[in-house]
């Protein structure tokens, strides 16, 4: 069985939450999109070239938990404006949307450019003081220097960069269904969103 889940909305809105919940709750497999652009961050901060580093991306850079970090988020947000260094990552992300056994992959374009024609679409979006908190609580978690202000102030840029680039900007697609997490627990919003995919696939 080919089944895709676009999963799409702004940095900390809970997208990596739903999308690992959703693909465990059906049997899917997961591909977080975003980290496809850290890794090419990171090479990028390591004095890559952004074009050599998306074209020469391999698997195992996704496993990299220094991938996680506020300036690598700031440097794929940039990277992620290149249309090229997009066009150099659509390949693999369309073939992992075809695997057999269902996929969800979360991102930015997935439901608009990666696979328009996915079975089931979501947007995630909450309020950004909201992401803002959530992203500080788990930079601190995980023993990072940061300020509640300057966590805002990063979600805020980047919504601005990713959402206003000329190629596949962050946007809704017409038919995706929305889920506000601002206001919802982590199981209500999970449950919302494996409601609609389980309405999708029948
Ligand atoms: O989802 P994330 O916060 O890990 O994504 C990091 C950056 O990568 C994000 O600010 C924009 C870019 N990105 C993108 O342009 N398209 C995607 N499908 C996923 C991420």
């Amino acid at each position: 069985m080919i089944f895709t889940v676009a999963i799409d909305g702004p940095a900390a809105a809970g997208k990596g939450t739903i999308s690992k919940a959703v693909a465990a709750h059906f049997g899917f497999a997961h591909l977080d999109t975003g980290l496809l652009y850290r890794a090419v961050g990171a090479k990028v901060l390591a004095g890559a070239d952004p074009l050599t580093a998306a074209k020469t991306l391999d698997p195992t850079d996704l496993e990299n938990d220094a991938l996680r970090t506020p300036e690598v988020a700031q440097a794929a947000s940039q990277v992620a404006v290149i249309a090229e260094v997009r066009s150099a990552l659509v390949d693999f992300q369309r073939s992992f949307a075809q695997r057999i056994g269902g996929a969800v992959l979360d991102g930015r374009d997935i439901g608009t450019v990666i696979c328009p024609a996915a079975d089931a679409k979501l947007f995630v979006t909450a309020s950004p003081e909201c992401r803002a908190e959530r992203r500080f609580k788990e930079l601190q978690g995980k023993g990072m220097d940061v300020s509640a202000q300057q966590v805002l102030a990063d979600v805020i840029e980047r919504d601005k960069r990713d959402s206003e680039r000329a190629t596949a900007p962050l946007i809704a697609a017409a038919d995706a269904q929305q889920i506000d997490t601002s206001d919802l627990t982590i199981d209500e919003a999970v449950n919302a969103a494996i409601a609609f995919v389980q309405s999708r696939l029948g």
